[in-house]
């Protein structure tokens, strides 16, 4: 069983947190007005407040000592070259070269490879755009529809909801990952088969999910008409699997490729984020791009103690490893933000929810947390109760736009939500100003002192703020690389591979088995299951 790394540090850590936890954020922010400066880094246009947490000063220089010896700014160089930082899989990982402005040296040819893809990319997007590309009766292309799941759908379908205002017009994109018919029967409701243009995006097109949908689809494009020859027409693929793809019928024209130095939680800004091209545009893609690309950058040269994805990362350790919260929430309080934290979710669970390290050895500490969320204010009237008086300590990352606030009412209303959501885990309201508030609102004394303890928040609730000005391709870039970098740094100093996944295979394997006898063959598996497959009726 492994030991948490580096047991001096972590020995101090473990002193430090018990003081910390007793601590009161408010009274830590009244007593250091420098406090809000000193626990704040700017990167890439966005702003990390993360002064309302309970950490003070030590705790944080030695979370600081621990990245150090940890080797965290070492490793991330790592990133940015060929080595196979993926050692189980034995491949490198390389999502930043897909963003990258200039070739590193050594991956000039990856890099070209890369430009090529693009280049591809952007003319199938003009071409559809410009409506030289049509269906196979010679109608312009309406509806673009995504198929595919995990991070061939979760990034691309976070990113086209969240940069809605930067649409194309004429282009609707829908997506569609799960296995269950009722997915792909909503999002084809109401669309046209001969406008209608489908990408099938699997890294390894051997999904079952992805298989079924796309066969399915086919069909319906067939049902409508359309000849086998005129599918090329209807039919985009991105893969590695340049085989599957053209087995499946999609002509190499058709196809863009993939490379296994991309992991699928990390594949958005390769082709498989084609189809946010299609909605926003080749030029706005790019500046999705050039976001990312800016956090890379930031995240390559900043010293620690100013390095965003560091302290991210360095705030989740603390909370999972010496304040013991094993839950960890992203409420971002912009609607286009709603798919958010179900990205997260794969990025960071499916990255780092191991329990064996580098060396094969099981670990005796916790890794990722539970990470869950939505958007503000919708959480205020379900979850927020939990979080103001619940036994869980949850820390929480805000996404605020501060910049939209003056827009309109509606975004002011938004803005003060969530500042106030903020302060209130922060400040809570005791029992004396919990009994005064009831004999405000009329309540006698009596009933008063009887309700109170029922009021009382207790406050010292942990969160920080993410802000910028607006939410623009550019700075929705580089949110979403500040959380793959914070990913790859707790990855690293749990000592866990972050790229790859294990622990997905045993279900899918199972899965196959458990189909196979649907068919009432009368396999047995365990009491449990036999009992469910008793119960699925046999026509
Ligand atoms: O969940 C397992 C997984 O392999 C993810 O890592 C991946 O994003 C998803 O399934 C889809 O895989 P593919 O893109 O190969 O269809």
């Amino acid at each position: 069983m492994a030991h948490f790394p580096h047991p001096a540090i972590a020995g101090k850590l473990e002193a430090l947190a018990e003081q910390d936890r007793q601590v009161a954020i408010a009274s830590l922010l009244e007593q250091d007005p420098t406090r809000v400066e000193r626990f704040g880094v700017e990167a890439a246009g966005w702003r990390l407040d993360f002064s309302r947490h309970l950490l003070q000063d030590e705790s944080a220089a030695t979370l600081l000592e621990l990245a150090g010896a940890a080797g965290v700014l070492e490793d991330r160089n790592a990133l940015f070259s060929a080595t196979p930082l993926n050692h189980t899989e034995g491949r490198a990982v390389l999502h930043t070269l897909l963003r990258a402005q200039e070739a590193p040296p050594g991956l000039e040819q990856e890099y070209a490879d890369v430009a090529d893809c693009r280049a591809r990319m952007g003319e199938w997007v003009q071409r559809v755009h410009d409506g030289r590309h049509m269906g196979h009766g010679g109608e312009r292309i309406k509806t673009i529809v995504n198929i595919g799941i995990g991070g061939s759908d979760l990034g691309p379908r976070m990113v086209v909801e969240a940069l809605r205002s930067y649409w194309v017009p004429g282009i609707d994109v829908r997506f569609c990952a799960n296995v269950d018919p009722d997915d792909l029967d909503a999002v084809l409701t109401g669309l046209d088969p001969h406008s209608t243009l489908f990408i099938i995006c699997s890294k390894t097109l051997r999904t079952e999910e992805t298989l079924y949908n796309a066969r399915a689809a086919r069909q319906w494009v067939l049902d409508a008409g359309i000849p086998e020859e005129g599918l090329a027409q209807h039919f985009l693929a991105v893969s590695t699997n340049l085989e599957a793809a053209r087995d499946f019928g999609i002509p190499e024209a058709n196809i863009l490729p993939l490379w296994d130095w991309v992991g699928g939680r990390y594949s958005l800004w390769s082709a498989i984020g084609w189809s946010i091209a299609f909605a926003i545009g080749m030029p706005r893609f790019e500046e999705l791009l050039a976001g990312a690309d800016a956090m890379d950058q930031h995240f390559r040269n900043a010293q620690a103690r100013d390095n965003m994805p560091l302290w991210l990362s360095l705030l989740e350790v603390w909370y999972v490893n010496f304040m013991g919260a094993r839950v960890h929430a992203v409420i971002p309080y912009q609607q286009r933000l709603a798919y958010l934290p179900a990205f997260l979710q794969q990025l960071s669970m499916e990255s780092n929810g191991k329990s064996v390290n580098h060396r094969g050895q099981r670990l005796g500490y916790d890794t990722a947390p539970i990470l869950w969320g939505d958007v503000g204010t919708n959480g205020q009237h379900s979850f927020h109760q939990l979080l103001h008086q619940g036994t869980v300590l949850c820390p929480v990352d805000f996404i605020l736009i501060p910049g939209a606030a003056g827009a309109s009412e509606g975004k002011s209303r938004l803005l003060a939500n969530g500042l106030s959501q903020m302060r209130a885990l922060m400040v809570g309201r005791d029992l004396e100003a919990s009994q005064r508030s009831l004999e405000g609102r009329g309540a006698d004394p009596v009933r008063a002192a009887e309700l109170a303890p029922h009021l009382v928040i207790p406050g010292n609730r942990p969160s920080s703020t993410l802000s910028c000005d607006a939410l623009t391709p550019y700075s929705l870039g580089a949110l979403l690389a500040l959380y793959e970098h914070k990913t790859f740094c707790s990855g690293r100093i749990w000592q866990i591979n972050s790229f790859d996944q294990w622990g997905v295979e045993l279900g899918k394997e199972m899965g196959a088995e458990i189909f196979a006898a649907l068919d009432g063959s009368g396999q047995s598996f365990d009491p449990s299951t036999d009992a469910a497959l008793a119960g699925v009726r046999h026509d």
